[in-house]
């Protein structure tokens, strides 16, 4: 799945998932612009080389992602590749969810999957092809207690997605993933809100059919098959890479 000459544009790129996925772009062939708010993501360009560079962005601020994609295009040409990682996580109802708490979220998560699509497709407009990829959730189809902001955010996501395959279509395609439980700094900050988080971490990997959680590189593999020209006919979909997370009837459990 060679992307030798394409400019990919990842969000929330430093670490987790986003960084899994920046290498793997990088690794075949891509330029790579990572965008986050945490400074980490300058040491991991440094790691990576010459075709990637770090951008301090908070992308739920259109003027910080408009600023970003002009950098982005400016250092390597038009884009081919936008990955629409940045997220959050929030535990709470819809009555304990505060505005603030709600509005951080839907703009952390989905309004910025909107904006940088929005000053991104352009510039792969004047190329004449490209790839928005939003990363989305399990949680799109299935939820837990206590997380109605994220859960929304990832749904919606997925009407976004839908959105942006049929507005610019046949020339740019757009695809969600869907990860069930992943390794990632997400998670590990996650499991420390609880008094015993190697019990929990245990109740995770028992959730999934395959008895563990995923790596961020292996979200990071199907991140870059998706944004290659070995998936020319796949848009508008929602991919789940969840170890079979929520395929089985509960209670329907025999071992
Ligand atoms: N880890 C999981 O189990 C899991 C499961 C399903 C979906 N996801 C989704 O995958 C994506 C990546 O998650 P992760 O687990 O790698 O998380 P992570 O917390 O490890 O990494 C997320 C990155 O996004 C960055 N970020 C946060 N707010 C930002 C902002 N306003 N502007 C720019 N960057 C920002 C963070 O600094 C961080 O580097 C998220 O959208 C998350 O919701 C994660």
């Amino acid at each position: 799945m060679s992307l030798t000459g394409k400019n990919a544009v990842v969000t929330g790129g430093a670490k987790g998932i986003g960084g899994a996925s920046c290498k793997a772009l990088y690794r075949e062939g891509a330029n790579v612009v990572i965008l986050d708010i945490d400074l980490q993501g300058e040491e991991l360009a440094e790691e990576l080389g010459g075709r990637a560079f770090f951008l301090r962005c908070d992308v739920s601020k259109e003027a910080e992602v408009r600023d970003a994609m002009a950098k982005a295009v400016e250092a390597f040409g038009d884009l081919d590749i936008l990955v629409n990682n940045a997220g959050i996580q929030r535990y709470s109802t819809v009555t304990e969810t505060t505005e603030a708490e709600w509005d951080l979220v839907m703009n952390v998560n989905l309004k910025s999957a909107f904006l940088c699509a929005k000053h991104a497709i352009p510039s792969m407009q004047k190329k004449g092809k490209g790839v928005v990829i939003n990363v989305s959730s399990v949680q799109a189809f299935i939820t837990q207690n206590n997380v109605a902001p994220y859960t929304t955010s990832k749904t919606a996501m997925l009407g976004l997605t839908r959105s942006i395959a049929v507005d610019y279509a046949p020339h740019i395609r757009s695809v969600a993933v869907c990860p069930g439980t992943v390794d990632t700094p997400m998670l590990r900050d996650a499991l420390q809100l609880s008094p015993d988080p190697e019990s929990v971490f245990k109740e995770c990997e028992d959730m999934h059919l395959a008895k563990r959680v995923a790596l961020p590189e292996e979200v990071a593999e199907l991140i870059a098959f998706l944004a290659s020209d070995k998936a020319p006919f796949i848009t508008g979909q929602a991919i789940r890479i969840d170890g079979g997370l929520g395929l089985r009837v509960a209670g329907s459990k025999r071992d």
